[in-house]
């Protein structure tokens, strides 16, 4: 695949094509997204999946978690990114209190998503307990991405961020819930911050594509924030964090030059002026 390729000529990335990629052992490139102008530059460079994470509701909003985030929220993120949006697939996280506990309640957002943002799946947290809801979703023909491990939507439950299905019983758990959704017919999982054997076991045991974020190399695809692995957001640097900019550093020059250039007369110049 040719990257930055026109608009109009570029063939989209489908749930089919992640599940040959797998079969071709070609990595997924996924990273999140949350609004228009980081949508456009993310799709010109050639990733596969673009998620628009409820992890807006840290990164966009400044919540210390990803709950409060609410569906009509996640709605006006994922339109503005699906209209920069030609060739990555875009998926869009049910936020918390929307699919738990209620499947006709998951129907009624994953429904409200696909509808009002244009998007091309949902992805919602949980195995065995959000069954009856991913079945639901599925009937109606709309694609779901699981997603597995640490599930921040559940932190009051669990208490803390640390790697999860460290012990047999949580790790059965996992694998078992993960071929629960493989079989229910969700097109993909994401593994987050569990042992990276673990993540490997999974990914061979299952048809689906599997993909990581600090779940380890052997699974079949990576996802990260895109403002942590851009340097945008410094306060977070768990271990599976790689960080391939300072972009703070680099706005926080610019910004200073600006301030400078403003009280010094300096701009605008006569160029800049009419
Ligand atoms: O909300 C999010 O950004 C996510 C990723 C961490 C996978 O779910």
């Amino acid at each position: 695949m040719k990257v930055n390729q026109s608009f109009r000529d570029v063939p989209k990335i489908t749930t089919h094509v992640l599940q040959e990629m797998k079969l071709k052992h070609e990595k997924i490139s996924m990273l999140t997204a949350y609004d228009y102008s980081f949508a456009r530059i993310l799709d010109g460079t050639g990733i596969d999946v673009i998620l628009v994470g409820d992890s807006a509701s840290n990164v966009m909003a400044g919540h210390s978690s990803t709950l409060p985030i609410t569906l009509n929220e996640m709605i006006y993120h994922a339109s503005s990114v699906v209209r920069a949006v030609r060739r990555a697939l875009v998926v869009v996280d049910l936020p918390f209190g929307t699919y738990q506990g209620n499947s006709k309640e998951a129907l009624n957002s994953a429904i409200r998503i696909m509808k009002e943002s244009g998007a091309d799946a949902v992805k919602l947290e949980g195995g065995r307990e959000v069954l009856e809801s991913v079945d639901r979703i599925l009937s109606a023909g709309i694609p779901v991405m699981g997603h597995l491990g640490l599930t921040p939507q559940s932190i009051h439950k669990f208490g803390t961020y640390v790697v999860r299905a460290t012990n047999k019983q949580e790790a059965d758990k996992l694998v078992d819930d993960a071929h629960l959704l493989d079989n229910a017919g969700c097109f993909a999982i994401v593994l987050e911050k569990i042992p990276a054997k673990l993540g490997g076991q999974v990914t061979r045991e299952i048809k689906i594509p599997t993909i990581g974020i600090g779940a380890g190399a052997e699974v079949d695809g990576q996802v990260l924030v895109l403002h942590d692995m851009l340097g945008i957001t410094l306060d977070f640097s768990p271990r599976f964090l790689r960080r391939y900019h300072n972009l703070a550093e680099e706005i926080k020059g610019a910004v200073t030059s600006y301030i400078k250039d403003v009280k010094s007369t300096d701009f605008p110049n006569e160029k800049e002026q009419y």
